[in-house]
């Protein structure tokens, strides 16, 4: 997707998409990760999940393109964030969260080394936010980020995509597997959510994979 939907489903308060709330995969799941880990983020918003993380003792590392949901997530947990650039991005810190505003693609392994690095990776509505294209070469980034046996939770939605036009996209455990090759994937949860545009699908499956890179 282009940039400028994005900055202004952010500026419209168009956000069907936050779940105001930690995801149940993740509260269900999160043992998945491991103990203590560098956890990245990408595409994180506001989500809740980044408190959720911090609080079971991981160190987060979110990157998302828009300062104002870089903004909104501290102002609402009550956290006063420090403010510098890291590269092209505004790097906003408070704890043990960061979040890179700005575009994920520009993350390079020098860049994320000078952000403490990632040895987890959380997706939620991140690998699915974005059209077939661009999947491919999100996770081909994701992968030149993250080391082999990184472990990872990735949160998709399934549904007839003929039925409404992403995003959210619909993405088919086949297409996932083949995104994540040679790494080791199991589906490890799923459950029908219509959070959001998901309603005007009739419902999406929420699959949830834990993957070990
Ligand atoms: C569907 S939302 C999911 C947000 C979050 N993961 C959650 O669970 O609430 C996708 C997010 O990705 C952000 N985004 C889209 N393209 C991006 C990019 N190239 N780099 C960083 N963030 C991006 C959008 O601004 C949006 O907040």
């Amino acid at each position: 997707m282009e940039h400028e939907f994005w900055h202004e489903r952010w500026g419209d308060g168009r956000i069907g998409f936050h779940e105001g709330r930690p995801n149940t995969f993740l509260e269900r799941h999160l043992a998945a990760l491991g103990p203590a880990r560098h956890v990245l983020v990408p595409l994180c918003g506001k989500a809740h999940d980044l408190a959720y993380l911090a609080q079971h003792g991981h160190t987060v590392l979110g990157v998302e393109l828009s300062p104002i949901a870089a903004e909104a997530f501290f102002t609402e947990h009550g956290l006063e964030a420090e403010r510098d650039t890291l590269g092209p991005y505004t790097r906003f810190r408070a704890g043990s969260i960061t979040i890179l505003a700005g575009d994920f693609f520009a993350l390079t392994p020098a860049l994320l080394a000078a952000a403490g690095g990632a040895d987890a990776l959380y997706d939620r509505a991140a690998l699915v936010a974005l059209p077939e294209a661009m999947r491919r070469d999100y996770v081909a980034h994701l992968r030149t980020l993250l080391g082999t046996g990184t472990p990872a939770l990735v949160i998709t939605f399934t549904y007839a995509q003929d039925l409404m036009e992403g995003p959210p996209f619909s993405v088919t455990p086949a297409e996932l597997r083949e995104h994540y090759a040679g790494a080791d994937v199991s589906e490890v949860d799923s459950a029908m959510t219509d959070l959001g545009r998901l309603r005007q699908a009739g419902g999406a499956i929420e699959r949830c994979y834990s993957i070990r890179l």
